[in-house]
C-alpha cells in the first residue's frame, strides 16, 4: 500500500488554527477591562510613562479604569480594592515602594484576578500573588552608572585612579525611600564599585525623584565643608540632577566639568544637558512600557501565563558618544 505523508497538511490546518486564535485574542482584547493604579507625577519620566499606558490602552482597544496615587500607597491600595469591587479583568500597578502588598494582593487572588506588577518590584513572600513584572533592569542601571564611573576614573594603561586626593568621592542623591529604583540602583552601583578600591560614596540622602528637592539636596549638600571636594554625583533620577545642577550653577560650579554628573531616565532635558557637556553620563530608563502591558493585559484576561519577569530594551549615553544620532525622546 502506498504510504502518503500527511505531515504538510497537518502543518497547514495547526498553523490556519493557530491564526484563527490569534485573530480571535486580538478581538477579545478590545473586551478587557484593566485597572491601573499609577503613583503619581513626580518626573517627566513619569509623566510620559502614563501617556504610554493610557495611549496604548486606547490603541489596544482596552477599558482603562485609571488612578493616580499622589506619591501614597494607601491610595494605591484603596484603588486595587475598588478594582476588585468593579471586578475588572486585570489589575496592574506600579508600587510606590516594595513592602506591604500581601494582604491586598490576597484579596485579587480570591476575586480570581490576574495582577501585573510595572515598573517598580515588590518584596513578596507568595510570589504565586501577582501574574508577572514588567519594567526595567534597575539593578542593571546601577551597575552601568558604576562602570561608566570605572572608565572615567581608571587610567587603562596604569590601573590607576586618576583624582586630585586619594580617593573619588562621590555623593548619591537617591530616590524616593523604600521604592525598587532606590533599593535596586544604588545596590548595582555598589555591586560595581565593591570590586575596586578608591572610590568612597562620602554623602548619600533621598531627594524623592523630585526635581525641587534635588535642588534643595545639593545645595545643603554643598554648604557642608567636611564634605571637602566632591569629584562625583550619582543621582538615582534626571529630575534630581537638573535640580542640582540649578543649585550647582547658582554658586559657580560647573557641573559636568567641576564634578562629574551620573543621571537616570534619559529624559530630553538630560539628554541636553549631556550635549552642553554638563552630565556626562546618562543611564536610560525606558517609560515606554504601556504596548507591552496591554499586550500581557491581553493574555492575562485569556487566563494564560505570562512570563515571571521582562525587562525593557534601555542603553546608555555617554559623553564619548556621537550625541548628534539621539532621536528625539518624548519625554
Ligand atoms: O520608577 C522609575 C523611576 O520613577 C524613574 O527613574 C523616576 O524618574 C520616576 O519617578
Amino acid at each position: 500500500m502506498k504510504c502518503r505523508n500527511f505531515a504538510p497538511l497537518i502543518q497547514l490546518f495547526f498553523s490556519f488554527f493557530l491564526l484563527f486564535s490569534c485573530a480571535k485574542k486580538i478581538t477579545e482584547s478590545k473586551g478587557i477591562i484593566l485597572g491601573f493604579s499609577q503613583i503619581g507625577s513626580e518626573s517627566a519620566w513619569r509623566n510620559c510613562n502614563t501617556r504610554s499606558v493610557q495611549e496604548a490602552a486606547a490603541d489596544a482597544g482596552i477599558q482603562i479604569l485609571f488612578f493616580n496615587a499622589e506619591q501614597k500607597q494607601e491610595n494605591q491600595i484603596k484603588a486595587i480594592r475598588s478594582f476588585i469591587a468593579y471586578q475588572v479583568d486585570v489589575i496592574a500597578f506600579v508600587p510606590i515602594v516594595s513592602d506591604g502588598w500581601e494582604m491586598v494582593l490576597e484579596e485579587a487572588r480570591e476575586a480570581e484576578i490576574p495582577v501585573l506588577i510595572c515598573d517598580r518590584e515588590i518584596n513578596i513572600k507568595n510570589e504565586n500573588l501577582y501574574a508577572g513584572y514588567l519594567g526595567t533592569n534597575m539593578l542593571r542601571e546601577g551597575r552601568s552608572a558604576a562602570e561608566f564611573l570605572l572608565k572615567k576614573f581608571i587610567d587603562p594603561d596604569t590601573g590607576e585612579i586618576v583624582t586630585d586626593g586619594k580617593s573619588v568621592k562621590i555623593v548619591e542623591m537617591r530616590g524616593t525611600e523604600g521604592s525598587s529604583p532606590t533599593n535596586m540602583r544604588a545596590e548595582g552601583f555598589r555591586d560595581v564599585l565593591a570590586g575596586y578600591s578608591g572610590f568612597e560614596i562620602i554623602y548619600s540622602e533621598s531627594g524623592d525623584f523630585l526635581r525641587s528637592k534635588g535642588y534643595e539636596l545639593m545645595c545643603k549638600i554643598l554648604e557642608k565643608p567636611e564634605l571637602g571636594n566632591i569629584h562625583v554625583v550619582y543621582s538615582h533620577n534626571d529630575g534630581m540632577t537638573l535640580g542640582a545642577i540649578d543649585a550647582m550653577k547658582e554658586r559657580g560650579i560647573k557641573p559636568g566639568e567641576d564634578i562629574v554628573i551620573i543621571s537616570i531616565d534619559a529624559e530630553q532635558a538630560a539628554i541636553d544637558a549631556l550635549k552642553r557637556g554638563e552630565i556626562n553620563c546618562v543611564v536610560e530608563c525606558n517609560p515606554k512600557q504601556g504596548p507591552d502591558i496591554m499586550h500581557l493585559a491581553g493574555l492575562l484576561a485569556l487566563k494564560e501565563t505570562i512570563p515571571r519577569v521582562i525587562f525593557m530594551e534601555e542603553r546608555v549615553f555617554t559623553e564619548w558618544d556621537d550625541l548628534s544620532a539621539i532621536a528625539p525622546r518624548g519625554y
